[in-house]
């Protein structure tokens, strides 16, 4: 898969939730762009085998395994990075949870584990990383959202999923303010129906009704969001702050 033409040499990209889905095809992208990538995951032999995989490649791809919703356990392993490779240039906020309960059926359970690692966990990071960002005068931080969080629904989400993703898309909008006088850049993605194993429960007869109504007519690649996750992380978007922006195939045209 082509790269772009960007090069991430010497740059250091953290990115939650690495380990599969998108958050690999994210990790894919950047890393055969070149640059350093630290995986922070929960799921320990999928990281690792995506790290030997890549690593295998020539790419240089390392991993913590981490939970994103634990503030502290957050805070140290992010100065570990630090500590060792020196600076962090990239953080991609993508680890996240979805939940087909409907929101009836849901409790303060549901409501803490969903919103404890999407939006939560999404604070923590940031919240570790940027103080560091503002000493360096430089930084970009691309948190993945959800059209749910648009919509106020996923195809799969329930409401508290939906909840907790306008909350990313509000976080990101507060950051790239926050963070413009220093120069970081901070924006959000939105994708639609994306090949995941997070995606793969949605029932076979809403699956056909949500590419009906998708104008490309197909659920996306990991690595179609990875490729725009690397352009806002690029100086080619070095404009570009406070965007949200739908990866979606268009289901979010009108
Ligand atoms: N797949 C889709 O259609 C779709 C659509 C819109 C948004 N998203 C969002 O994209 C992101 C990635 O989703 P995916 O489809 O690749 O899902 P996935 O389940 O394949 O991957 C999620 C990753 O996050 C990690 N993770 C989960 N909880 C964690 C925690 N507490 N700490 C650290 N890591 C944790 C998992 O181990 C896994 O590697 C999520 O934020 C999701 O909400 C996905």
């Amino acid at each position: 898969m082509a790269s772009l033409g960007m090069d991430f040499s010497g740059k250091v990209i953290v990115v939650t939730g690495g380990s599969r889905g998108i958050g690999r095809g994210i990790v894919e992208a950047f890393a055969e762009s070149n640059g350093t990538v630290v995986i922070l995951d929960l799921d320990e032999s999928s990281a690792r085998q995506t790290t030997n995989e890549l690593t295998l490649t020539g790419r240089k791809v390392s991993f913590l395994p981490l939970d994103i919703s634990l503030y502290h356990d957050v805070q140290l392993c992010i100065e570990k990075i630090i500590d060792k490779f020196g600076h962090i240039d990239v953080l991609v906020n993508d680890a996240g949870v979805s939940s087909g309960k409907p929101f009836a059926e849901c409790n303060e359970k549901d409501w803490d584990f969903i919103v404890g690692i999407n939006l939560k966990g999404t604070f923590n990071t940031c919240n570790a990383v940027f103080p560091h960002m503002i000493r360096n005068g430089s930084g970009k931080i691309v948190n993945i959202a959800s059209i749910a969080g648009k919509l106020g629904g996923g195809f799969r989400g329930t409401a508290i999923y939906a909840a907790s993703k306008a909350g990313v898309i509000g976080l990101t909008k507060g950051l790239a303010r926050e963070g413009g006088p220093h120069s970081i850049n901070a924006n959000a993605i939105c994708p639609g129906v994306i090949k995941t194993t997070m995606s793969d429960p949605i029932p076979e007869e809403h699956k056909k009704a949500i590419i009906a109504g998708t104008p490309l007519a197909r659920f996306g690649e990991p690595r179609e969001v990875g490729d725009v996750v690397m352009f806002l992380a690029s100086d080619m978007a070095s404009h570009v702050t406070g965007e949200i922006f739908d990866v979606d195939g268009g289901i979010m045209r009108d």
